[in-house]
C-alpha cells in the first residue's frame, strides 16, 4: 500500500494570559502548536494549554476525518503543551503514549496517572516507524525541562523541536528575532551549554523544517535561525549597540541617563534605554543579552541598589550572562554605594568587563559627574 504522508499543524491561539509561565508579558499573544502526523499510522504531537483543550479536540478531529489516531508523542510535560493529555486518551482509547521515562514520571506526578498499559518509553535514539515514515527520538534535557525529547521526521527532513525555536506571538508575520530571543533568554537562557549539545545533534541531521511548539514552521533559511540560536548559546552578543537599565527617584540619575544616551547616540552608537521600573523587564533582559555593551544606573538604596536593578541583575546572572562590557553609574545623597553593590550583584557573571569611569552622583549631576558621563561615552563609544 502506498500512502502519501503529510504533516498538519494544530494551533491555538491564546490572546487571554497576561503573563506568559506566570512572568512574561505577551501582548501579541502565543500559540500552543500540536501536529499531526498522517501515514500508515497517526501520530499527534502534543497537546495544548488547559485553556484550548476542546478547541483542540475539535481541530484534531477534523485534521483526522474520523480517523483515530495511533500515537499520542509527548515532547515535553510542562503544562503550556501536555494539559490536554487526559482528554486526548479518554477521546482516544486506542492511542499508546509515547514519551521519555522521566515524562512518564511527570505525567504521574501531574495527572495521578501513569498509563502503564498504553505507554511506549523511547530514548535517544530510539525510532518509531509510521509505514513510509519513520521517526526518531532526539533527548534534549533542559531544552527546556529534563524530560524533553525532539523528534526526527527522516522523509521530509522535519525537526520538531519541542521549546526550541519557538517564540513569543500569534501572526505568522510578526518578526522573528526579538520575540524568539525573549523566549529564548526568558525561557532557556540559563542553558546554552545543553543548547550547544542540542544543536550538534542537530548538525548531525538534514534539516529542512523545524516545528516548533510556540510560533511559526520555519522552512527557509534554517541556517539563520540555526546560527542565532548558536550565538544565544555561547552568550555571543548580537549585535552592537548599548543598553543603558536605571532606576530613578526624583530624576536626577534618568537625567544623567539621558544625556549619556544623547553623546552615545550623537557619537553613532546605536543605543537603547529602559526605565527598570516601568518596561517589560524580560524585553530588557533581552536586549542586554542582545548587544554588546550596557550601562547600568542606580540609586543607591538601603545601602545597596534600587530593587528593580536588584531584580534585572539577578535575571542577568540567573541566566548566565557573560562576555559583556559593563559601565556604570551611582546615585547616593549621603553615601553613594550602587556601584560596588552592582559590581558584587554581577560578580557570579564570567568574562564581564568593567568600563572606567564609574559615574558618581551626589543627588543631581553636578561638573565632575557630567566629566565622568563625557569620559563613559568616550570610553563606550571606543568599543563601537
Ligand atoms: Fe512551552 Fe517549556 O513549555
Amino acid at each position: 500500500m502506498k500512502v502519501n504522508s503529510y504533516t498538519e499543524k494544530i494551533s491555538v491561539c491564546d490572546k487571554q494570559t497576561d503573563f506568559f509561565e506566570g512572568q512574561y508579558r505577551i501582548p501579541q499573544g502565543i500559540t500552543y502548536n500540536s501536529y499531526l502526523i498522517s501515514d500508515e499510522k497517526l501520530a499527534v504531537l502534543d497537546t495544548v494549554d488547559a485553556s484550548f483543550t476542546d478547541e483542540w479536540l475539535k481541530g484534531l478531529s477534523e485534521a483526522l476525518g474520523g480517523n483515530s489516531p495511533d500515537y499520542l508523542i509527548i515532547q515535553h510535560m510542562e503544562p503550556d503543551h501536555s494539559a490536554g493529555l487526559g482528554a486526548f486518551m479518554e477521546k482516544y482509547p486506542e492511542a499508546t503514549i509515547v514519551a521519555s521515562e522521566m515524562a512518564f514520571m511527570m505525567m504521574k506526578n501531574f495527572f495521578k496517572a501513569d498509563f502503564s498499559d498504553r505507554r511506549l518509553v523511547v530514548k535517544d535514539g530510539d525510532e518509531l516507524c509510521l509505514g513510509s515514515v519513520t521517526l526518531r527520538f532526539i533527548s534534549a534535557p533542559m531544552v527546556h525541562w529534563p524530560e524533553v525529547i525532539m523528534t526526527y521526521d527522516d522523509k521530509s527532513k522535519t525537526l520538531f523541536s519541542a521549546d526550541a525555536f519557538g517564540r513569543f506571538g500569534c501572526g505568522d508575520d510578526i518578526p522573528w528575532n526579538d520575540e524568539a530571543r525573549r523566549y529564548y533568554i526568558g525561557i532557556v537562557g540559563k542553558y546554552g551549554a545543553q543548547v550547544k549539545a542540542l544543536l550538534k545533534k542537530a548538525s548531525e541531521l538534514e534539516i529542512k523544517k523545524i516545528c516548533p511548539l510556540h510560533g511559526p514552521v520555519l522552512s527557509e533559511n534554517i541556517g539563520r535561525y540555526v546560527e542565532l540560536y548558536s550565538c544565544w548559546a555561547d552568550y555571543r552578543p548580537e549585535q552592537k549597540g548599548v543598553v543603558i537599565a536605571y532606576t530613578s527617584v526624583y530624576g536626577n540619575t534618568k537625567a544623567a541617563v539621558g544625556t549619556l544616551g544623547k553623546l552615545l547616540v550623537e557619537k553613532g552608537c546605536e543605543v537603547r534605554i529602559y526605565d527598570l521600573a516601568r518596561c517589560d523587564m524580560s524585553e530588557a533582559v533581552s536586549d542586554a543579552f542582545c548587544k554588546d555593551r550596557l550601562v547600568l544606573a542606580s540609586t543607591t538604596y538601603n545601602n545597596s541598589v534600587f530593587p528593580f536593578m536588584r531584580e534585572f541583575l539577578t535575571h542577568l546572572s540567573d541566566r548566565g550572562f557573560k562576555r559583556r562590557a559593563v559601565g556604570l553609574i551611582e546615585n547616593g545623597s549621603w553615601a553613594p554605594v550602587a556601584a560596588k553593590a552592582m559590581r558584587e550583584l554581577l560578580s557570579g557573571c564570567e568574562e564581564i568587563r568593567f568600563i572606567e569611569p564609574v559615574v558618581t552622583i551626589l543627588s543631581s549631576p553636578d561638573a565632575k559627574a557630567e566629566n565622568q558621563i563625557e569620559a563613559l561615552s568616550e570610553a563606550l563609544f571606543k568599543l563601537n
